[in-house]
């Protein structure tokens, strides 16, 4: 039988704060605030929900191979959402471009209808807590750090962050209708919220959010918006089971320097969320779980088609895989097909634009 012990982050996250200066201000609410002649903390950025505000937004880091063949899913996944007749969208594109990536391809973004928002490469160490174990420096957890950075653009309402490794396939912005998430719950449902082991012990923890420590009230963080469809196995059945986690590979969020500023602090601490295992779904899947305070909002499934099969096939508006390796065994063949005509679709498209 094991023990469950409701672990009071609040006091972790004391002893790890004040040594450290990675959020100087988290703790130093503004004053106003406290005497209450303010109605929101220093956090807050507003309920706002305009469709002038809306965008999709997409990713591109430094290349983890020489042939970066992510930079060309990124043009693609750019051209379909800005050009294709079938799949265009009514509103704008912009990458996340980490610092570093060749200017030659962030002309060639641009270029391709996209507007180019450069971030600060967030270096792991900066973010995880000292002594956890996280893989320093690995490319891919820079990635998910990076792609946290979506959080920070407050100057949108909605934002629909997708994977350079999803294909669209038919028009998917309906997902902006996607509506806030207003009230809270009554309270999380402890009994089914997940557990964690710290290193070197062998008790059960679950981890409790701790408002005080955000410097934040609860009601501050509301309204939020995290939706994102059932995360699934292969062979699953169509329409899939509704799941307890969500696959991040195309989330539609409020962009919430508040919520930001939790999802950091639960970062610095990955045995809370599977060491990492699945990168930034792993800890936005804990932040926004089912049971807790903020759970996340489900989408149809057809808005990320994981582990594609041939019966979800003609529902999928999203399609999500390695699509270029055609001889990848994981999907239906038919999307390798899709994947290298919709290249050369585009392809043509810009060199008949003259655009090359
Ligand atoms: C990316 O696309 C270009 C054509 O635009 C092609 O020459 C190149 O081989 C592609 N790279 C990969 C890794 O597939």
């Amino acid at each position: 039988m094991s023990i469950k012990i409701v672990i009071n982050l609040g006091l972790l996250f004391v002893l790890h704060i004040y040594r450290n200066t990675v959020f100087p201000s988290s703790m130093v609410p503004s004053a106003a605030f406290e005497q209450g002649s303010n109605k929101h903390g220093p956090f807050y950025n507003g309920d706002s929900d305009d469709p002038s505000r809306y965008t999709y937004m997409g990713l591109l880091t430094l290349p983890t191979s020489d042939d970066d063949v992510y930079f060309n899913a990124t043009r693609l996944l750019v051209y379909r959402l800005k050009h294709h007749p079938e799949t265009k969208s009514q509103y704008p594109v912009h990458i996340l471009v980490m610092k570093g990536v060749d200017e030659w391809k962030i002309d060639r973004l641009g270029k391709d209808g996209a507007n180019i928002i450069m971030v600060d490469r967030v270096r792991t160490e900066d973010l995880v807590g000292e002594g956890e174990s996280i893989v320093p420096g690995s490319n891919r957890y820079e990635y998910m750090f990076t792609k946290l950075s979506v959080f920070e653009q407050t100057q949108f309402d909605k934002v629909c962050i997708l994977d350079s490794d999803l294909l669209i396939r038919k028009n998917i912005d309906d997902v902006f209708k996607t509506p806030y998430t207003y009230t809270s719950p009554a309270a999380p449902d402890m009994d089914r919220f997940p557990m964690f082991q710290k290193p070197g012990s062998d008790d059960d923890f679950q981890f409790v959010d701790e408002f005080e420590v955000y410097g934040a009230s609860k009601q501050e963080f509301y309204p939020y918006l995290l939706a994102a469809a059932d995360d699934r196995n292969p062979g699953h059945p169509t329409p899939p089971e509704p799941s307890e986690t969500f696959n991040a590979g195309l989330m539609l969020v409020h962009p919430s320097k508040l919520h930001l500023h939790r999802i950091k602090m639960i970062a610095r601490f990955p045995y809370m969320y599977e060491n990492a295992r699945m990168m930034e779904q792993s800890l936005l899947n804990l932040a926004y779980n089912t049971y807790g305070w903020f759970p996340w909002t489900r989408i149809d499934f057809s808005y990320n088609g994981v582990w594609i099969t041939d019966e979800d096939l003609p529902y999928i508006r999203a399609a999500h895989g390695k699509f270029w390796e055609y001889d990848n065994q994981d999907f239906p063949s038919v999307l390798a097909a899709e994947w290298s005509q919709a290249f050369g679709e585009m392809t043509a498209f810009y060199n008949y634009e003259g655009g090359n």
